[in-house]
């Protein structure tokens, strides 16, 4: 077993949820968390049943007290938590004159005070038990923007931002790690409402890799030694351009 606890947001869908069932074959403690509790239970028992350890927690990342509950959580069963990664994100994706201000808000909500509470609630106790590593799943979409992705690539320059922002701020102890996927297999494009932006998502998502891809970037980045801080890493399919 590698004795690590690994906190991963988003984990009920795609790249989360292959995260974990990676990690968790690894030998990772792997605690999965999101809003679906059904689809995490599901995951959590696969990897035991796969002889891991795993188990499912119940949050929302844009309640602060919800991220900061999990963490004292793990904390109070694990005895630490020593890698948290923040994956959880939407996509709802609209050209700006389409108005969708609560969609943008959501974005904001998630994508960005998500990640940011997920660094509130963790970077106290990383301090407190000398060392941690934070990895910030991020988006080909922090490198550059597309129409109809103008608040999503903002949330995720934000989020790249944020994490560099970290990365210098922090002790040698603590680890930070930006992974930028292009088109993935998942859930993501489901979040988006509107018919413009689900059409061009249509061709634009027709090259697609499977999310166990950015699970082996993610084990690639937390296994490395204690003294080498992978900071970013971007992965897309060969046939995106
Ligand atoms: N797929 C891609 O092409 C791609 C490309 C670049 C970046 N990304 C990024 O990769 C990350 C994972 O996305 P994915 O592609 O795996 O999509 P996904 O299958 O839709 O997964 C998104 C995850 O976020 C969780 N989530 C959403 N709102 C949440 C909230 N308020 N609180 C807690 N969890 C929440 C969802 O769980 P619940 O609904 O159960 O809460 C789900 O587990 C996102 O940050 C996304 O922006 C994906």
């Amino acid at each position: 077993m590698v004795n690590k606890v690994v906190v991963i947001t988003g984990a009920s869908s795609g790249i989360g949820q292959a995260a974990a069932l990676r990690l968790g074959a690894e030998g990772y403690q792997v605690v999965l968390a999101a809003r679906r509790t059904d689809r995490l239970d599901e995951t959590a028992a696969k990897i035991t049943a796969d002889g891991g350890t795993a188990v499912a927690r119940a949050v929302d990342v844009t309640d602060r007290d919800d991220v900061v509950a999990l963490v004292d959580g793990v904390v109070g069963e694990f005895g630490s938590v020593d890698v948290f990664v923040n994956n959880a994100g939407v996509m709802p994706l609209s050209r700006l004159d389409a108005l969708l201000v609560d969609e943008w808000n959501q974005m904001i909500d998630v994508n960005i005070r998500g990640l940011l509470h997920g660094i509130a609630a963790t970077l106290p106790q990383f301090k407190a038990q000398g060392g941690g590593h934070f990895v910030t799943v991020a988006s080909i979409g922090a490198h550059e923007v597309v129409a109809t992705g103008a608040v999503y690539c903002a949330s995720k320059y934000a989020a790249w931002a944020i994490t560099e922002g970290l990365r210098q701020e922090s002790d040698p102890s603590i680890r930070v790690t930006t992974i930028s996927p292009g088109v993935v297999e998942s859930e993501l494009a489901d979040t988006i409402s509107d018919p413009t932006a689900q059409a061009a998502m249509r061709s634009y998502r027709a090259v697609s890799i499977p999310a166990d891809a950015i699970a082996a970037a993610i084990s690639y980045a937390i296994g490395q030694p204690d003294d080498v801080d992978v900071n970013e890493i971007i992965v897309r399919p060969a046939g995106q351009r």
